[in-house]
């Protein structure tokens, strides 16, 4: 494995939004271990089953997931060490444009307006939108969403898609933001949403665990998919590309996609 060598001032700082982060001079890039890898930081919302969430098993917690195995897999290629840190979706962003971190692997889409702000690779996997309400509750197209609750994830995709059939679409609903997925199930099982919009994958797994609940696909125009997301002008993106790219024609990706989006639950 290739190692890189390298020499970078980083503080460890003080919590943001709930997660560590290390912020470092110029370059934004992490600390060096003792075998002179590099470590990037890698921050993400593990709010997202199977993209990324909490493990607790045997009193330690660890962050697991799709997007999590393919960092480390890029990670191993280029020769760094890869530090995760959790942080609220909304932060994500932010977190990049800071330089508190080198990329953010969140089942982000790439849309026109974050590529303002940050650029991204290659659409490593593909989603679709859901409504997730409770079973029986006669909803299932956008137009069922007139005059309901709704709960998305603050500065998520279908927080503007929602507003997007608000606006353009003339259904009115009462849009509810919040940050983490798994509190927008909850209020909807505790009737205090009557739904919400989620993508497919992660949608499957809560319904996997909550058999009350039911999914309706629905076609939603514009972005849909993940990408990795990098401060603008990061040198990282062409060597993400490179590797991303191996790991597709390699089959890993693939074997990957079995693993958490297939193969899951049984
Ligand atoms: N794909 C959607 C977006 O980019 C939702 C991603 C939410 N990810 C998360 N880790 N909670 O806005």
């Amino acid at each position: 494995m290739k190692r890189r060598r390298f020499i970078a001032t980083c503080v460890v700082s003080a919590a943001f939004t709930g997660g560590m982060l290390t912020a470092c001079n110029q370059g934004g890039t992490g600390t060096a271990d003792s075998d002179g890898a590099q470590t990037l930081v890698m921050a993400t919302s593990a709010d997202y089953p199977p993209y990324e969430f909490v493990e607790t098993s045997g009193g330690t917690e660890e962050i697991v997931g799709f997007d999590v195995d393919i960092a480390r897999g890029i990670a191993e290629r280029l020769g760094y060490e890869v530090e995760i840190n959790n942080i609220d979706f909304n932060g994500l962003i932010p977190a990049l444009q800071a330089g508190r971190a080198d990329f953010v692997m969140a089942g982000m889409t790439p849309t026109e307006d974050r590529k303002q702000n940050v650029d991204f690779s290659e659409i490593y996997y593909e989603a679709q939108q859901t409504i997730v309400s409770q079973q029986n509750s006669g909803i299932s197209t956008p137009e069922d969403l007139a005059g309901k609750q709704i709960g998305v994830q603050l500065g998520s995709i279908q927080e503007r898609l929602a507003k997007d059939l608000q606006e353009e679409g003339g259904i009115a609903m009462e849009i509810v933001q919040l940050n983490r997925i798994n509190e927008i199930v909850q209020e909807i099982k505790a009737g205090r949403i009557d739904a919400a919009i989620i993508e497919d994958a992660v949608a499957e797994g809560f319904l996997q665990a909550n058999p009350d609940l039911q999914v309706a696909v629905i076609p939603a125009e514009g972005p849909s998919g993940s990408a990795i997301a990098f401060p603008k002008d990061s040198e990282l993106v062409d060597d993400f590309n490179t590797a991303l790219a191996e790991m597709q024609a390699s089959g890993e990706i693939e074997e990957l996609v079995n693993k958490w989006f297939r193969d899951r639950g049984n």
